[in-house]
């Protein structure tokens, strides 16, 4: 196994919430999972939406209190923050003061995704919001939507107003079928992405094991430096509340103009496709 410790921003292992864990039987199996693979520390990003308000808010404070209790209880050596992960509405600036909304309540980051069908008006818009409050949006896997494979200029342009990328293990491995991985890929090796996360929901399939395949799958091609910011850095840093570094998007690849986005395209296709 890797040497390499893992910090995680996104998975479901907040029981009896949304999609991912269940009973807290099957939390604690999927930390003691993690501990297992030295994913050190885990946030908890359970699916807020549209049906949020406070008597949500207030199960999901006390689940995570409660795993918190047990995960100390079993001995298990993760440590866990919560946060959540926020569906794109135009009511997202309305929940604000919920403990969760932020990354571990740092008033600094949040990681929020989109729908997976189509682009809605005003996310410029939530970005804008946030980052008049000095807070960092991070996007949750742009790769898997697919609408945003023909409009990268528009997630370019998110990126420009000082939103950050989330990309996931399951993306890189191959777990959303090749589209998906190829601009995952690509993502990587024009190190347009702040961050792997697992978005783990379960202990077989879209697993934290899936964190280190992705981690083995791009220390082939990518340098030990990057896949650490990624992986380990960055993660722990939106957790702290403390600045990312972001790199330099090559601009005549991946410039404002279409121009630079079709050649991008075309670079792209030239990778992954010939
Ligand atoms: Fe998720």
């Amino acid at each position: 196994m890797s040497l390499q410790q893992f910090v995680d921003i996104h998975s479901h292992y907040l029981f009896g919430l949304d999609d991912g864990a269940e009973t807290l039987d099957q939390t604690l199996r999927m930390l003691e999972q993690a501990a297992d693979l030295n994913i050190t520390h885990l946030l908890a990003t359970p699916h807020a939406t549209e049906l949020t308000d406070e008597a949500f808010s207030a199960q999901v404070v006390e689940r995570f209190a409660a795993v918190q209790r047990a995960v100390e209880k079993a001995g298990i050596p993760v440590k866990l923050s919560l946060g959540a992960e926020l569906f794109f509405s135009r009511r997202l600036m309305d929940w604000l003061h919920y403990p969760w909304f932020t990354l571990a309540n740092n008033q600094k980051y949040v990681l929020f995704e989109l729908p997976l069908l189509d682009l809605p008006e005003g996310v410029g818009d939530f970005i804008f919001q946030c980052r008049l409050k000095g807070i960092t949006p991070i996007l949750a896997h742009p790769e898997r939507y697919l609408y945003l494979h023909r409009k990268l200029d528009k997630l370019y342009a998110f990126f420009q107003q000082g939103c950050l990328i989330q990309i996931n293990a399951g993306s890189i491995v191959g777990q959303f079928g090749t589209t998906v991985q190829n601009l995952a890929l690509t993502f990587v090796k024009e190190k347009f992405v702040h961050f792997v996360a697992s978005d783990a929901h379960e202990t077989k399939h879209r697993n934290y094991e899936t964190l280190i395949r992705s981690y083995e799958e791009l220390a082939k091609f990518a340098d030990s430096a990057f896949l650490d910011q990624l992986f380990f850095e960055n993660p722990q840093k939106a957790i702290m509340g403390q600045a990312i570094d972001v790199h330099e998007v090559d601009d005549a690849a991946f410039g404002n103009k279409k121009d630079g986005i079709r050649k991008w395209t075309e670079r792209f296709k030239k990778k992954f496709f010939s």
